[in-house]
């Protein structure tokens, strides 16, 4: 029996978040329903921030409540604060995602404060989460390069990683953000997280700037890791990380899991067809 492996599909939020023309909801929510029919268990589709950082997902709630809703999928949201925790649970997200960064030259230029204010505030939105029944995935940015800092040290990883736990994290997703990451340094990031967190509660998120995104991907595998974010197409990137491409494809992220002896119980058929509509969305000429 082949070993699971699972992609956690990011692509409408991440991968759409970057885009300067506007997409229409309904496209969006095309790409949604599109992909919970490609057999995605975990969709990320909102992202309850300010719409003057992030326009793109002004329309969240609107995406939320225009998908069809299928059984056995979790709809997640970004939810930086209170006011987005608010917003999410209105809009009935699934499950929602605090984003922290590993290094503070991101930490100011994505979510305006330091790392330690970051999980204050986070604090407030986990045990709100908590009382409302809403499991809490949480990010770390930055966690090989900073655009602003470069080099991170994988012990600020590591502490970072260990307080959303703490705070009842059931996951923490470990954010290449820039793409620049090597398989060494990957490995020298988990060598320090893995102190502090078992594989089982870690996922990888590489961006694929430098296009290492797979090697890194195996190098988790190897450590443990058993759930990696892709965005459909290989959409891309986060405004407040210039030059930062887009998420690995989770076409390529299948196909390499599968490769390598993992089931994912992907339809690579319907995620096709989906990584076809989200290159349309974003206006690509050779689709
Ligand atoms: P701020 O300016 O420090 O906050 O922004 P504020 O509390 O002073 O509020 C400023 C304005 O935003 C006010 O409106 C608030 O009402 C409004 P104004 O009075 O100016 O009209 N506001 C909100 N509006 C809607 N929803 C909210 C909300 N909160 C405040 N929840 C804030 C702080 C966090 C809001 C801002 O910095 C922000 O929205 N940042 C979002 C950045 C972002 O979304 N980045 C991309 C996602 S992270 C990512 O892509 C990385 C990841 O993929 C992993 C990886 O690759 O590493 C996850
Ligand atoms: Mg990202």
């Amino acid at each position: 029996m082949m070993d699971r492996a699972e992609v956690f599909e990011v692509g409408p939020r991440d991968g759409l978040q970057n885009e300067k023309a506007q997409i229409s909801t309904r496209d969006k929510i095309a790409l949604v329903d599109c992909l919970s029919g490609a057999g995605f268990k975990r969709i990320e589709v909102a992202s309850f921030v300010s719409p003057k950082w992030v326009p793109q997902m002004a329309d969240s709630a609107e995406v939320l409540a225009g998908i069809a809703r299928r059984d056995g999928v979790s709809y997640a949201a970004l939810t930086p604060n209170m006011r987005g925790f608010e917003g999410a649970v209105a809009a009935k997200a699934d499950e929602i995602a605090i984003f922290g960064s590993a290094s503070e030259g991101f930490s100011q230029a994505n979510i305006n404060c330091s790392i330690a204010e970051s999980l204050a505030r986070f604090a407030s939105v986990a045990e709100a989460a908590r009382g409302a029944n809403i499991p809490v995935r949480g990010y770390v940015s930055c966690v090989v390069e900073c655009p602003y800092d470069g080099a991170t040290a994988p012990a600020s990883v590591a502490r970072v990683v260990a307080q959303l736990l703490a705070m009842g994290c059931y996951e923490v997703s470990l954010g290449d953000t820039i793409g620049r990451g090597t398989p060494e340094a990957v490995d020298s990031m988990l060598s320090a997280v893995l102190e502090v967190a078992d594989a089982r509660h870690l996922a990888g998120h590489f961006h694929d700037t430098s296009g290492r995104a797979l090697e890194n991907v195996t190098v988790a595998l190897e450590r443990g890791l058993r759930v990696f974010d892709g965005a459909v197409g290989g959409l891309g990137g986060c405004p407040y990380a210039p030059g930062a491409a887009g998420n690995v494809a989770s076409e390529a992220l299948a196909r390499h899991l599968a490769a390598l002896g993992y089931e994912t119980g992907l339809n690579m058929d319907v995620l096709a067809e989906a990584a076809a509509m989200a290159h349309r969305m974003r206006g690509d000429s050779h689709v």
